[in-house]
């Protein structure tokens, strides 16, 4: 396959910022000189630099909790000890590589892996996985991967229709493993090994758990042996580095897991010690802050241009919306901007769809274009393709910031639309993990900036309780039931008329 040898980052417009090898343009944020100085002046003011140190030093951020966010560690291939109230976290860490490592090998004539685990236990690696299984150069050991994350049986009812039981395992994926969803799920599959008739030795052996409550997985059933550790100081929505993407390994090689932190520590490592005007994760999170100020955004969108990364923008909702969706600060006091609301799929699907919106709606919605230098297939038309998916990339840009006018209004385009433009030099396990660092950095940044405690989610809670009279509700069947103090009016008619 011939590809275009690799441009000079000197060749780039000033516009442009390269870390990882990876290239951001903000060409068309619209933002000038001075505006800059007083984006970088004001995070310099609000403290950023430090919040940045205090992150990778393990101080406790995050406040409600009274914990760090340490998920950096985990991708900590240098060894360097990270303390945690004084105490080394690598050796732990560097234990639970070694584990994967020894599994890898020992990982034979298995067909089927069921991947049970939900929100931060799924998004990362279930990107990761798909993203990995269009790169040509990774080789997969070919077993069908299959994640069970819905409540909903129709998922679970496709995916045991496909398995075969005798090689298959099962990995349960909670940090807290008090999730519901992947506790039912969980024992409706250990339910099908015993009736497909695996023995209770062959069940034991087929179990995995990767969990931060390592108790509650061996009460569950799981042999201790089979699992494996993280810790409270890893955010959920943060966990992919763990052992939760123990998968990446036994599908594509323990190698392709190491680079896969290989990228997002280089991303780490320049997030901490890049200046804030060279700093990539720094400037994206900026130029939002700017439109939200200047243009009062509440949505942006991220399109990659790259159908391996279309599960991209699901695992970006849980990082950016689940972080900072948050209307009180870190002091307990309404905060002036939060999170907007976050959307996107691959390109160029996704300009059938919903760009219309974007070219003519009366909202502004910034968007992340992100684009991948090398076609990500070694078939004889893969330039011929990827050419025109570059160059519906960078038209779709244009488009949107310059706009064009016409006589009739229909066919006036306003412009001065911003967005970013990202250029990954290739799709692999490195620049993935250097991409999601990358994202991951910016909504910390974000959090800090807008004083938001981005490593909690409290609001995630209220939800789960009230479910819980309703389920018993609708278990109780006919009778009807009349509102109560935790089941309004609406709700108790909505359930009689289930129950009907
Ligand atoms: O309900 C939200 C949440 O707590 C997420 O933060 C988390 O990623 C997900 O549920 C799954 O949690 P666990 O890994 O503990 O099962």
């Amino acid at each position: 396959m011939s590809s275009r040898p690799m441009q000079s980052p000197d060749n780039l417009p000033n516009s442009a910022h390269t870390a990882v090898d990876v290239v951001l343009d903000t060409a068309y944020q619209n933002i000038n000189d001075a505006q800059w100085s007083d984006l970088f002046a004001a995070a310099r003011k609000s403290k950023l630099e430090e919040f940045i140190a205090d992150m990778f030093a393990g101080k406790h951020i995050n406040l409600s909790e009274d914990r760090p966010a340490l998920h950096s560690a985990l991708r900590n291939l240098s060894k360097a000890p990270v303390l945690l109230d004084g105490k080394d976290v690598m050796p732990a860490v560097t234990k639970v590589w070694q584990r994967i490592e020894a599994l890898c090998n020992k990982w034979v004539g298995v067909t089927d892996v069921i991947h049970i685990g939900i929100g931060g236990s799924d998004f990362g690696l279930r990107l990761a996985i798909e993203a990995l299984a269009h790169v040509p150069e990774i080789e997969s050991r070919g077993m069908q991967m299959h994640f069970l994350a819905n409540i909903d049986t129709a998922e679970l009812a496709r995916i045991l229709d496909r398995a075969q039981p005798n090689s298959t395992r099962a990995i349960i994926v909670s940090k807290s493993f008090t999730t519901l969803e992947t506790a039912m799920n969980a024992k409706a599959v250990v339910a099908w090994l015993k009736n497909s008739g695996c023995t209770q030795g062959q069940i034991a052996r087929s179990l995995f758990a990767v969990t931060a409550n390592v108790p509650a997985a061996k009460e569950f059933g799981v042999e201790e042996d089979n699992i494996f550790p993280f810790w409270d100081w890893v955010g959920g929505r943060y966990s992919v580095w763990s052992a939760v993407g123990l998968p990446i390994a036994l599908q594509y090689g323990f190698k392709t897991f190491e680079d896969f932190l290989a990228g997002a520590h280089a991303m780490d490592l320049h997030f901490k010690n890049a200046p804030l005007e060279q700093n990539l994760p720094v400037i994206m999170a900026l130029a939002l802050l700017h439109q939200q100020e200047k243009r009062g955004i509440k949505a942006y969108a991220a399109i990659p241009y790259a159908d391996a990364l279309d599960w991209f923008p699901k695992w970006l909702q849980q990082l950016d919306m689940e972080s900072n969706g948050k209307s009180v600060g870190r002091d307990g006091k309404p905060v002036k901007h939060s999170s907007p609301v976050v959307f996107g799929s691959a390109g160029s699907n996704a300009q059938h769809s919903y760009f219309q919106l974007f070219h003519q709606g009366p909202e502004v919605i910034p968007i992340d274009f992100i684009a991948v230098r090398k076609p990500m297939s070694d078939r004889p038309e893969a330039m011929a393709h990827h050419h025109i998916l570059l160059s519906n990339c960078l038209a779709q840009a244009q488009a949107l910031a310059h706009g064009k006018s016409a006589a009739n209004p229909n066919d006036v385009y306003p412009g001065n639309r911003p967005s970013n433009l990202l250029f990954l030099p290739e799709l692999n396990a490195f620049y993935l993990g250097a991409l999601l660092a990358l994202y991951e950095n910016r909504a910390a940044t974000l959090g800090a900036l807008w004083n938001i405690n981005s490593f909690d989610q409290p609001g995630v809670e209220y939800g789960k309780v009230l479910a819980k009279p309703i389920e018993k509700a609708l278990v109780g069947g006919s009778d009807q039931i009349s509102p109560t103090d935790s089941i309004d009016a609406v709700t108790a008619a909505r359930i009689n008329f289930l129950n009907s």
